[in-house]
């Protein structure tokens, strides 16, 4: 039997799915000691790939702008790399609801995170280039 939709389940889940490790600022850094008040506020350093630049959405912002039913469709939408899409597409309803209310119960705070580039688009923004490295010999 799935865990009812509940604020605090949604915590656990984004704690635990790694969400901050892109999505809050300074979280590796810290060593995700970063206050539940600033988590998800979006990162304006790309990742840059063959997919072109992508950067980590302020998530906080995206979950006012639809509701907890929308949200159960937008959050299984496919993304560009690196964000791990098929992990939230693979969420039960209750839990994905949990962490709309989770997300939701924090408020809105910070700016939107930088528009996706394409392919050889140049970015004003730092990036880190997601692209395997062979050693010069
Ligand atoms: C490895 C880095 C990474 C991790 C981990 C990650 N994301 Fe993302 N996420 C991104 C990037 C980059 C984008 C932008 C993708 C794009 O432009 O299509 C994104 C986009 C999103 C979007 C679309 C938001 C919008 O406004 O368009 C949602 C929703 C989202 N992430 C939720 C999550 C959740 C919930 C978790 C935890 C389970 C998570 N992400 C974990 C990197 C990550």
């Amino acid at each position: 039997v799935p865990a009812p939709p509940a604020v605090d389940r949604g915590e656990y889940l984004v704690k635990i799915s790694g969400c901050n490790d892109c999505h809050t600022p300074g979280y590796n850094e810290r060593n995700g000691r970063v206050p539940v008040s600033e988590w998800l506020t979006g990162v304006a350093v790309g990742f840059r790939g063959p997919w072109g630049t992508s950067y980590p959405s302020n998530l906080r912002l995206t979950i006012r702008s639809m509701s907890e039913d929308e949200w159960l469709t937008f959050a299984r939408a496919r993304r560009l790399p690196p964000m791990p899409w098929f992990a939230l597409e693979a969420m039960t309803d209750a839990d994905l609801r949990s962490m709309y209310r989770f997300i939701y119960s924090l408020g809105p705070q910070g700016v939107r995170a930088p528009a996706a580039l394409p392919p050889g688009a140049k970015s004003a923004n730092p990036y880190i280039p997601f692209v395997a490295q062979t050693a010069k010999r």
